[in-house]
């Protein structure tokens, strides 16, 4: 960990650089290159759904770093589903899943959407025949957990296991704490003092992946026409988690437009343009979002900054 004082008028900040650690893995689901596998072909394979055309790739898109880049995704039924398709990148890393952070693991948050009516509909029963008429997931399931019976832990624990090697690769910004000062430019430079300075991004947006794991109502929801979305509330009932949502990491960010849970903003310069006027009207509103006063230069160099949280090579590999 890197810490640097920034000084701006008379306010003292600290720039904190952190890496992005190696991925943990539960005791109980250690990974193999079997399980892997097996969890890699169940991700891509329509199977898993009652109609048997929508796999988790339908709205996690391989070459689209793992987005469906629409504002809010379509389910089974051709209905769009309330909220925006978040990354999987780095999603092995975070202490919770979902914008509400209903599921606790990923191998928790596997079985959701096949069972859920709006986005796979299919009965775990069913699967399982499914996929036990199929000779190779018989002998792919034998070889990942020693015997080729199918159970809805074993799809569980399989996915999760593939889903933990989807990560990001060092940045731009890594590479600049690394000593390359070349590899972010002088308005990143700006944008990085300003971030964790006067726009206050890193109270929300820290550690390795640029998030704190925490739920916050950022006054979002008031933008949306959809019905609303009571968010972290529905989970813990508590009121100050109404229309509170989690705290998205920003590694590779620029990639994975439209932004916010309900995907109401387009591009990152609406974002940086959303947080300089304090967010929605929302009463509710964490106290951290308020009206910044920023030039149309620092707004510039916010996105700029946010924009080097990424690899100079821009295509995305594993
Ligand atoms: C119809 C589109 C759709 C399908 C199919 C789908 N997802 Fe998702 N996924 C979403 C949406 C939308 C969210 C956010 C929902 C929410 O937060 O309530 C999400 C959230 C997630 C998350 C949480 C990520 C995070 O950062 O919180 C994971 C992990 C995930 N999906 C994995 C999967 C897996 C594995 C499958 C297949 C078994 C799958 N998804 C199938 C649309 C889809
Ligand atoms: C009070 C905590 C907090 C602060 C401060 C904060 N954010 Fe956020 N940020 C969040 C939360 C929570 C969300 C998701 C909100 C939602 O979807 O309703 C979010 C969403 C985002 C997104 C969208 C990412 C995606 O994948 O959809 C970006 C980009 C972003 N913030 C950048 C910034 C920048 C830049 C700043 C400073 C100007 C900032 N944030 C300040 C908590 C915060």
């Amino acid at each position: 960990m890197v810490q640097v004082l920034v000084l701006t008028s008379s306010v003292a900040w600290a720039v904190v650089y952190d890496p992005l650690p190696a991925m943990p893995y539960p005791a109980d689901n250690p990974p193999t290159a079997e399980k892997e596998k097996l969890g890699s072909a169940l991700f891509f394979d329509p199977r898993l759904s009652g109609n048997n055309k929508v796999s988790c790739s339908t709205c996690h898109l391989s070459d689209k770093n793992w987005v469906d880049q629409k504002p809010r995704s379509i389910g089974i039924d051709g209905k769009e589903l309330r909220r925006n398709s978040p990354t999987l990148l780095n999603s092995g890393y975070s202490s919770s899943q979902f914008w509400d952070g209903r599921a606790a693991s990923l191998e928790e948050q596997s079985l959701m959407p096949i069972q859920d009516p709006s986005e796979m509909n299919q009965s775990l029963p069913e699967l399982f025949d499914e996929l036990s008429a199929v000779p190779e997931y018989l002998s792919m399931f034998k070889t990942a957990f020693g015997d080729s019976k199918i159970t809805a832990e074993r799809i569980s624990k399989a996915i999760a296991t593939f889903e933990r090697t989807l990560k990001t690769q060092e940045t731009n910004y890594d590479l600049y704490w690394k000593g390359d000062k070349s590899a972010i430019s002088s308005s990143a430079l700006r944008g990085m003092n300003l971030f964790f300075g006067k726009a206050k991004c890193s109270i929300c947006h820290n550690g390795p992946r640029f998030t704190d794991d925490h739920f916050h109502n950022i006054g979002v929801s008031f933008t949306q026409t959809a019905e609303k979305d009571v968010g972290r509330n529905k989970v813990t009932g508590e009121l100050f988690h109404l229309r509170a949502f989690k705290t998205p990491g920003l590694l590779y960010v620029s990639r994975t437009a439209p932004y916010m849970h309900d995907g109401s903003l387009d591009t990152l310069e609406e974002v940086v343009e959303f947080y300089d006027l304090g967010g929605d009207d929302d009463p509710l509103k964490s106290p951290f979002i308020s009206p910044i006063g920023l030039t149309t230069i620092e707004k510039q160099d916010i996105v700029e900054f946010m924009k080097a949280l990424d690899r100079k090579e821009s295509s995305y590999e594993k």
